[in-house]
């Protein structure tokens, strides 16, 4: 289908956050800390409030009224304990944003520093072992013994692989405009992934009751998990409105952004791996060393996808944390699942190497029966079909194994191969179906983060009243509808679709209306893994000169069960897979090891791919049928695409090389060395 809001966005008409009209609105712009640790001594607003426009100043000095059950990232100004540089320490409110963030600029905030901790090393000695890991997952796991495992193996291989901090960047900046209403109700536009969940969390943080907060997101300009969780700029838009007593918008520069939006925690990951002489795995670790903030504990999931991908008698994975003077960590596209398949699947490749193996071959004999660390069977598994598909279409059988053998003019070519892999889950959510004038109007709480979800909510409500979408309407984004997930985990199309299809059976049998609650659905769902695998082919071209890598090829072949919409899938794929190009070559948040916060903020120096970086690329999928899923039969395609995209690059980078490169993103500069 074509997206059904596609004119509206590219004609202006969509409304974003920030731009819905208000009456009396006030701007509110942040003063951020300027250490990385310590604490606030005093804060002197004189000359900011006697400068044009402004109408008030909220500091940490006169904490805010706020329920002391609200998140730590969200509890603005109630401490005057610094955790973060860029964290808010205070806020102007003005009656424009040109004088709200001249007056932020004149706000003077004095500082008694302590020393501060925001690197991440392997040894460090504050990393501890979390309860459990994103998003409800063992911290470790374990299955027979690894060190018997690779005493036996005939092959070998131990090597750490390390991702930087990175961060989501989408399209539209993170917004909320907020208004109040007389009797103490609150609306947020907000950019949000999930309405729904988004009041709970800002209701809590104000100490309301979830109905008397309403959040309204109807176009999303990307998230990628950034927008996934109620982000400062919602708290402080509804504080700011509370106390100018007018509506206020809060619109984050992309600066701001860097600090306060989420990244994803850079990883160092140690792998162990050994196989007999016919390349069957006997052991396999993944071992990760990750951080969080003083705040909150956030741990990705980076060994997770070791744990069903690979047959192998001994497994291990492990997971640590360190908690550092950083802004916490948080969701980007296919948390753990990413960095944690660049690791491993550059160590298969390793192996294959060692082992005298295709890379594509290993990978096939080691396709397990059951998921390896759980014993449970697959609802559907098609990794291998999609190697040997992808294997098939990218002309994998004239590959010559040998590294640095073939060359065009001053540039090496080099291919590689990934698996990916990405669970399938859903989450409860409700949705109403009715017909209204002639047609028929579904409403759910979910969210279109720019992935296509009114259009393929449409096709899925069709279907199941078996009418042409054209009469099918979808209201969705505000929390006032019937409540639904999030739009993360890539389980949306799953959990609302669920919803939707049940909703709209209902209406069938009613005549009149429907609905759909399908939370005591999913606790009687028989226990399986469920998973959606693909594999990815690359192929780089390396200056030899300069050590600029392009990619001149890339194909992903995706098994993700029954796929809604094929123009829509095509893009999350395609999309997915971009993101990872950029993850293995060029994006990296840097840092800053002497002020704290990271030292490149902005789309000039955080570096994405744009057109001129991609060249061939293309996404298939198997049709895959899976009746253990949900009534499409659909697995998740939000962040499937991504994953493992990093490691066909590394591994067609050694290819074309001879060069490992270990540490993410491939810069010339490693090459180089
Ligand atoms: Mo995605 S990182 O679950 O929004």
């Amino acid at each position: 289908m074509i997206r059904i809001e596609g004119r509206d966005k590219v004609t202006g008409r969509a409304t974003y956050a920030a731009e819905y009209p208000v009456k009396r609105l006030a701007y509110c712009y942040p003063v951020q800390a300027e250490i990385a640790h310590g604490r606030v001594a005093g804060i002197d607003t004189t000359t900011a409030l006697a400068m044009p426009g402004v109408l008030t100043v909220l500091s940490c000095m006169e904490p805010p009224e706020l329920s002391p059950e609200a998140d730590p990232e969200l509890a603005l100004f109630q401490r005057r304990e610094v955790a973060y540089r860029g964290q808010f320490v205070a806020a102007v409110v003005a009656d424009s944003y040109d004088n709200a963030r001249a007056a932020a600029g004149a706000v003077r905030v004095a500082y008694e520093p302590a020393s501060h901790d925001v690197r991440l090393r392997a040894d460090h000695p504050g990393l501890y072992k979390p309860e459990k890991v994103n998003p409800d997952l063992p911290t470790d796991t374990e299955k027979g013994q690894v060190a018997a495992g690779l005493a036996a193996a005939e092959v070998t291989v131990e090597a750490t692989y390390t991702t930087p901090a990175t961060h989501n960047n989408p399209m539209e900046p993170h917004a909320t405009v907020a208004l109040w209403s007389g009797a103490g109700d609150l609306t947020l536009f907000d950019a949000s992934q999930g309405v729904t969940y988004a009041r709970n969390i800002v209701a809590q943080a104000l100490g309301l009751r979830p109905e008397r907060v309403r959040v309204v997101s109807r176009h999303v300009g990307g998230g990628f998990g950034s927008k996934g969780t109620p982000r400062p700029n919602a708290v402080l838009a509804a504080l700011a409105a509370r106390a100018a007593g007018r509506p206020v918008k809060v619109a984050l520069t992309r600066h701001q952004m860097y600090d306060v939006t989420g990244y994803r925690t850079p990883t160092i990951q140690r792998i162990r791996l050994g196989a007999d002489a016919e390349g069957r795995i006997t052991a396999l670790e993944h071992e990760v060393a990750e951080q969080s903030s003083t705040l909150v504990e956030f741990a990705e999931q980076t060994a997770s996808p070791t744990r069903i991908m690979y047959a192998t008698p001994s497994l291990r994975t492990a997971h640590r944390l360190v908690r550092l003077d950083v802004a916490t960590p948080s969701w980007m596209r296919a948390p753990g699942e990413c960095p944690g398949m660049f690791a491993l699947e550059s160590a298969m490749d390793e192996l294959a190497v060692a082992a005298g193996l295709d890379p594509v071959e290993l990978r096939v004999r080691n396709d397990p029966d059951a998921e390896p660390a759980s014993g449970l069977p697959f609802s559907s598994r098609n990794l291998v079909a999609c190697l040997r598909e992808g294997a098939r279409r990218f002309g994998w059988q004239d590959r010559d194994p040998a590294p640095g053998a073939r060359r065009d003019g001053r540039r090496l070519v080099g291919t590689g191969v990934a698996s990916s892999t990405y669970p399938a889950r859903r989450l409860p959510s409700q949705a109403s179906a009715s017909i209204e004038n002639g047609g028929y109007v579904v409403r759910i709480a979910a969210a279109d983060i720019g992935t296509g979800a009114r259009t393929a909510l449409t096709r899925i409500a069709a279907t199941a009243l078996d009418v042409d979408p054209d009469l099918v309407r979808i209201e969705l984004g505000d929390s006032d509808l019937p409540h639904a997930s999030l739009a993360g985990g890539s389980m949306g199309t799953a959990s609302w679709g669920t919803a939707v299809t049940l909703a709209c059976q209902d209406l069938l049998r009613d005549g009149k209306h429907g609905f759909a609650d399908t939370t005591e659905i999913l606790r009687t769902l028989p226990n399986l893994a469920r998973h959606a695998f693909g594999a990815q082919f690359a192929e780089v071209r390396v200056d030899a000169d300069t050590g600029e890598v392009r990619i001149s090829r890339m194909l992903g072949v995706f098994a993700a069960g029954h796929i809604v919409d094929a123009t829509l899938a095509r893009s999350q794929f395609i999309g997915g897979m971009i993101m990872g190009i950029g993850m293995a070559l060029m994006e990296q948040t840097v840092t800053d090891l002497e002020f704290g916060g990271f030292t490149n903020r902005d789309l000039a120096q955080y570096h994405v791919p744009v057109n001129a970086d991609i060249e061939r690329i293309d996404a298939v999928w198997l049709d895959e049928e899976d009746d253990e899923l949900n009534p499409m039969g659909a697995k998740g395609i939000g962040e499937i695409g991504i994953v493992g995209t990093a490691a066909a690059v590394a591994n067609a980078v050694y290819h074309a090389t001879g060069r490992r490169i270990r540490d993410l993103p491939i810069t010339p500069a490693k090459l180089l060395l």
